[in-house]
């Protein structure tokens, strides 16, 4: 089992790299993440999560198929917006409202190596762009209100054990 960093840890704020080569350290990366998700529970992954600094993440959405996008470019959002809340393995507890477009536009690699283009939307739309921002070291509670991301961050402190 991968471990899950949490909020605090700094390998959460970092951005994430290409990856250069889709070889065999990469697929058991993949596989590994998807023991985690099932096993937390989670329907999105990114590697940056288990402390791999490699641009990919994975979806497992419920009456979706298991996916996974290895350098990401999130190419369209739609100009509607929709509101959900949202949480995160990395930050357990803790779950807020957040806006984000309905729909996008992704390309990526799958873990055969195959270019793919995705038109998402809802859920799995959301959780796309929940998890391209972790590539980018951003994470949910940066999307929120600053006076309610204050006190979900005091009450996630106040709670997790340190
Ligand atoms: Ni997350």
């Amino acid at each position: 089992m991968l471990n899950i960093i949490t909020l605090g840890d700094e390998q959460l704020r970092k951005h994430s790299i290409l990856v250069p080569d889709l070889n065999g350290t990469v697929h058991t990366l993949i596989e590994q993440m998807f023991e985690s998700l099932r096993e937390y529970k989670g329907i999105g992954l990114a590697a940056v999560q288990v402390g791999s600094l490699y641009r990919l993440f994975i979806t497992e959405v419920g009456g979706d198929k298991p996916r996974v996008f290895v350098n990401p470019e999130i190419l369209e959002t739609s100009l509607e917006q929709a509101s959900y809340e949202e949480g995160c393995l990395s930050i357990p507890g803790v779950e807020a409202d957040v806006l984000r477009p309905q729909r996008v536009r992704v390309q990526a690699w799958n873990e055969k190596g195959r270019p793919f283009t995705l038109d998402a939307e809802d859920l799995l739309a959301r959780v796309v762009q929940h998890e391209f921002d972790h590539l980018n070291g951003v994470l949910f509670i940066d999307r929120i209100d600053p006076k309610k991301r204050e006190r979900l961050v005091r009450q996630y402190y106040t709670a997790a054990p340190l």
